[in-house]
This record gives structure tokens, C-alpha cells and sequence, in this order.
């Protein structure tokens, strides 16, 4: 049996933070209101110019440097973000060049904020299958490009950032199990209208911003995330007693704990850096995964659930021995 083994970990935010009471200051906003609603304290943005791919790019180095691999050794490249640099070439063919890497395959995925999880499940097929041997999964975004910053209901949820990792085809475990959802249905309730086909306008910001109707969000993430790691373990055959830590997509602070409380797990066993980074949509579960790594939290050995549900809806886990 060929598992997928994470062999190292990568991230990187923008050097600029924007704390909550900096956003008191232009938005008619409270840090208590986004503290006890969110759990948010403080997000990074990027500055001017600054792009997914920079991001990507230099988390991609990380995560290549702490697995010990040259970018010529990868034979695929999986992105995921839903702030692509430009529509195409793909905000992967810009990270492949930029690395050295050109030659392997290497696209972008779509998936909202499970953008990362949606990737690593597709490069698992890709390494189980035998195709590839050594993958970089990428997730990444620069979604404050899209905020509206006098619109309150999203200005204080977002920040931006990516985080990577480097896999290897492996006889020992390895992701136990990657599961993948969507539903269309719900487009109006989280999405940005505008595309090359419809939505350009005379407008600030071209038109370009986040829809979110997010007290109905709140309830279908909680719903369909308790359904989702009761499915997730029972396809790598285990029991929540054999979770080591939850990695979750970081949103929203309440949603966590409630996935944690039907898991019966402890917070200490839960990864949390929404305080810190906000919503950085498919950049938030790898971000997550690295600072877990490299603050020694997460040891070899241990088993890690990875969970995230965003626009789509789409919904995506991971479980792995890491
Ligand atoms: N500051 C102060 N007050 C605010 C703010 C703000 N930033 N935003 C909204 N309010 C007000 C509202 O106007 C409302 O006032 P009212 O009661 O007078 O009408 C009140 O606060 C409550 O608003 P709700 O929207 O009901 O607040 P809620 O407790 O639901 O929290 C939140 C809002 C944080 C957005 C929450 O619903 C949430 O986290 N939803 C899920 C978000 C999510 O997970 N998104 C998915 C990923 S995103 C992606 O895929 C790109």
C-alpha cells in the first residue's frame, strides 16, 4: 500500500498587521464585538502588489527547505486559492517557475476555504495511484483584495497568508483518508459576484467584494463539519479517542470549539490561530499545520484531523498520521 507522508511543513504571512482596534478606527466596529463573535484579534494584509503567489512562494521554500527537498524533485504541484494572482496562468505555473520547478504539473484549485484540503486530497490520489512521488500542496490567499473595508459584516473577518507542504509516496502512513464535498445550492449565501462573464462595474473596487449571509454560514458549517469528521473517521477506520489534535479551517472561534465538543476533545488538543490570523480562507488549515509543527506542539507519530468547509459550499478533511 503507497501512503502520502507529510514530510515538512512551510508558511508565510505579510509583514503588516492590522489589529482590531486599528479597524475600530475606519469601520463602525468593536474589538469585544469581533472577540466574543469570532475570536479574531488581529490579521495580516498584504501590502501593495503583494500576491498569493508571493506568499506561495516563499511558504512553498519553507516547506521544501524543512523537508529536506529541491523543487527539481517534485513531479506535482497543487494550489489552492480562490485570489489567484491572474486568471491564468495558473497562480501554480507562477509558484513552478518561480521555485524551479518547471516541467512537473502543476494547477489550481478552486475550493473557496477548503481550497488546501480539496488540493491535499487530490494529491493523495495522485500518489496512491503511483503518478507522483514527491508533491507540494499549496494553500494560499490574499483575500482582503476583495473586502470592502466599510462593510463591517466582513471587513473584520478576513486577513491573508499561505501555508505549504511537501509530501512523499511512502510505505508507512501517511494520510489515512481525505474526504470531498460540495454543494451549489447555496451560492447566495457566500460568494463574490463578479467574474469575467458578469458583475464588472463602475464601482468601487470594480464590484469585486465578499456576499456573505453569515449567521446562515455559521449554521450549515457547524452542521455539515460534525457530519463530516463522524464520516472522515470512519473511513480511516478509527475513533475519535485516537485523535492527537484537530486542525480545523480557521473562521470563526465558535465553530471550532463546537467540532472539538462533538469530537469530545479538549481545546488543548485544538489548534487555534484565528486570534491572530483571521480568516485566511485556504491559507488558514496549512497555516494552522505549520505553526503546530514548528512550535513543537505536533510530534511525529501523532494523528491529526484536518477540516475546513468555505464557499461553494465545499466542505473537505484529511486525516493523517504525521
Ligand atoms: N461589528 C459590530 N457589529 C456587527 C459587525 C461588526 N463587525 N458585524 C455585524 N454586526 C452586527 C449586525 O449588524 C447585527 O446587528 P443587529 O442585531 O442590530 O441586526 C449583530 O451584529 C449580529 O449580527 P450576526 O450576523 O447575527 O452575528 P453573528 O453572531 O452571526 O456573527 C459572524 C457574525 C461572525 C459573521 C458569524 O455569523 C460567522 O462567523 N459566520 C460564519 C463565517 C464563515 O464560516 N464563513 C465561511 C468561510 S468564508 C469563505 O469561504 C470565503
Amino acid at each position: 500500500q503507497i501512503y502520502s507522508r507529510l514530510l515538512g511543513t512551510g508558511s508565510a504571512l505579510p509583514e503588516r498587521v492590522l489589529t482590531n482596534a486599528d479597524l475600530e478606527k475606519f469601520v463602525d466596529t468593536s474589538d469585544e464585538w469581533i472577540r466574543e463573535r469570532t475570536g479574531i484579534r488581529q490579521r495580516h494584509v498584504a501590502a501593495e502588489g503583494e500576491t498569493t503567489g508571493d506568499l506561495s512562494t516563499l511558504a512553498a521554500q519553507r516547506a521544501l527547505e524543512a523537508a529536506g527537498v529541491k523543487a527539481s524533485e517534485l513531479d506535482l504541484i497543487v494550489l489552492g486559492t480562490t485570489t489567484p494572482d491572474i486568471i491564468f496562468p495558473s497562480t501554480a505555473c507562477l509558484v513552478q517557475h518561480r521555485l524551479g520547478a518547471n516541467g512537473c504539473a502543476a494547477f489550481d484549485v478552486n475550493a473557496a476555504c477548503s481550497g488546501f484540503v480539496y488540493a491535499l486530497g487530490i494529491a493523495d490520489k495522485f500518489i496512491r495511484s503511483g503518478h507522483s512521488k514527491k508533491v507540494l500542496v499549496i494553500g494560499a490567499e490574499t483575500l482582503t483584495r476583495m473586502i470592502n473595508w466599510e462593510e463591517r459584516e466582513t471587513a473584520v473577518l478576513f486577513g491573508d497568508g499561505a501555508g505549504a507542504v511537501v509530501l512523499e509516496a511512502s510505505s508507512e502512513p501517511g494520510i489515512y483518508a481525505t474526504c470531498l464535498h460540495a454543494d451549489g445550492g447555496h451560492k447566495e449565501l457566500l460568494y463574490n459576484p463578479v467574474g469575467v462573464s458578469v458583475g464588472f462595474k463602475d464601482a468601487p473596487n470594480h464590484g469585486v467584494v465578499i456576499r456573505m449571509s453569515g449567521r446562515e454560514v455559521f449554521k450549515v458549517a457547524v452542521k455539515t463539519l460534525d457530519s463530516l469528521v463522524e464520516e472522515t473517521l470512519a473511513a480511516a477506520g478509527m475513533e475519535a479517542s485516537q485523535l492527537d489534535w484537530l486542525i480545523p479551517h480557521q473562521a470563526n472561534l465558535r465553530i471550532i470549539e463546537a467540532t472539538a465538543k462533538r469530537l469530545n476533545m479538549s481545546m488543548d488538543q485544538v489548534i487555534v490561530t484565528v486570534d491572530k490570523h483571521a480568516n485566511t480562507s485556504a491559507g488558514s488549515v496549512p497555516l494552522a499545520l505549520d505553526y503546530a509543527v514548528r512550535s513543537g506542539k505536533v510530534k511525529r507519530g501523532q494523528n491529526l484531523l484536518l477540516e475546513a468547509f468555505g464557499g461553494g459550499f465545499t466542505w473537505a478533511s484529511a486525516l493523517l498520521r504525521y
